[in-house]
């Protein structure tokens, strides 16, 4: 669906390399095999021209940065190497050029719980409060868990940007059906991320920004702003998750819709106590391959995003909105670095906005680095678009869904949440 003229920009932007990975292993394995016309190469330099990788890989014909290639070009063959070096290369490329640095641990924090019982859950009200440099403040959780007699089969924490959940659970929305999920056996956490960071971009510093960082000074330009700070109030409520006898930290999905999905995706990149990362119709800077532009659909770009929400990412990505093929990452790198736990993304059909089909992209472009653990089945039967709709892939740590149609989290896509299993391996 896309133009000309943007492929052959990207062809003309292709970094050339020096020699392609297949040359390589015939460089190898000649040497392996010792044959006795070959001049032998200097060891070291053997090492790098087996090591080295290419700049990008390619997705739907197009080039994108290698999340196996670490900064200074070698390839990244192991786990253990994702683990001890690319994973904290790439962490620090999105917190650089994307989401900005994020908010310090906090100095102190407290939990006070007041606990309700309800017909099958038993409610807490969790305050926690949070002190920085700055000053105190607090944000409240509500954590509603069924009475099952054990422990519940995983908890959703969900980034709630509209303020959908109440007292009650049986006064919810397809957003946030907390009676639909209890009774499914899964506790439902959830924080209005507004107490966070408001959304709004006169007041966002007012939430828990300020506590980090003078009210009187422009805060830096490679500061967080709100979806870095809604993703920090995830973590923060994960603290006191991990200290809850009723739950299994071990099982906690952190979860959200669009821009709370951006949130939830950067959370679970991040915080790898999160067992599952649910980014739900998160679009641009969540799921959605940034160098597709507008995907050929009218999809939110970089420059879009950054114009109509001035207050959700720093000066640093807005500065990446007219060139965005430099940025250093993309967005199947962001999905990788949940490996190799487990990353959910759900697209809808009519969700142009969004990109569905660079969302599935970058779904499918994350699956190289879930190989390093020998868990890179995305469960799909094809990596072409577009895949059947309204059902679940499930690979061992990937799942996929396409719900038919618009923007939106509803009861069919906790249905497939549900019924997903997506706590077991
Ligand atoms: C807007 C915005 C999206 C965002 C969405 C939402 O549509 O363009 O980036 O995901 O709001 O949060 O619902």
């Amino acid at each position: 669906m896309r133009t000309p003229s943007r492929s052959r920009r990207r062809a003309d932007r292709l970094h050339s390399v020096t020699r392609s990975a297949t040359s390589l292993c015939v460089v190898v394995a000649l040497c392996a095999a010792g044959g006795a016309s070959l001049r032998p190469e200097p060891l070291a330099e053997r090492t790098v021209a087996a090591t080295q990788a290419e700049k990008t890989v390619t997705i739907d014909g197009e080039n994108y940065p290698n999340p196996l290639r670490l900064h200074d070009g070698e390839a990244v063959r192991t786990a253990a190497v994702w683990e001890s070096t690319r994973r904290a290369e790439l962490l620090a490329d999105f917190r650089q050029n994307v989401y900005g640095e994020s908010l310090p641990a906090p100095t102190a924090q407290t939990f006070d719980v007041t606990s309700t019982d309800l017909a099958r859950v038993t409610r807490k009200t969790v305050t926690i409060t949070v002190t920085g440099p700055q000053g105190t403040g607090s944000f409240a959780v509500q954590v509603f868990v069924p009475k099952t007699g054990g422990k519940p089969k995983g908890t959703f924490l969900m980034i709630d940007h509209r303020g959908q959940v109440g007292d009650d659970p049986d006064r919810s929305s397809g957003f946030a059906p907390v009676r639909t999920i209890t009774d499914a056996g899964y506790a439902f956490a959830s924080f209005d991320a507004g107490e966070i960071a408001p959304d709004d971009s006169g007041r966002y510093r007012t939430g828990m920004i300020d506590l980090f960082h003078p009210a009187d000074q422009e805060l830096p330009d490679d500061a967080g702003r709100t979806i870095s700070a809604w993703a920090w109030g995830a973590s923060r409520a994960m603290d006191y998750l991990q200290t809850d006898p009723d739950l299994d930290p071990a099982t906690v999905a952190v979860i959200g819709h669009s821009r709370g999905g951006k949130a939830a995706l950067w959370a679970g990149a991040q915080d790898t106590r999160f067992a599952v990362a649910i980014p739900n119709n998160s679009g641009s800077t969540g799921t959605k391959l940034a160098r597709r532009g507008d995907g050929g659909v009218g999809a939110e770009t970089v420059a879009r995003i950054n114009d109509s929400f001035p207050h959700w990412f720093p000066p640093t990505y807005k500065a990446y909105g007219d060139r965005v093929d430099s940025l250093p990452v993309d967005q199947h790198e962001l999905l990788a670095l949940v490996a190799p736990r487990r990353v959910v993304v759900a697209s809808a059909t009519e969700d142009a906005n969004a990109d569905p089909e660079g969302e599935f992209l970058a779904y499918v472009g994350a699956a190289q680095v879930y190989a390093l653990y020998g868990l890179g089945d995305t469960g799909l039967p094809s990596p072409a678009w577009p895949p059947a709709t309204d059902r679940e892939f499930r690979g061992p740590a990937m799942s996929y869904h396409l719900r038919s149609g618009g923007h939106g989290l509803t009861a069919a896509d906790w249905e497939i949440y549900l019924n997903g299993d997506l706590f077991a391996r």
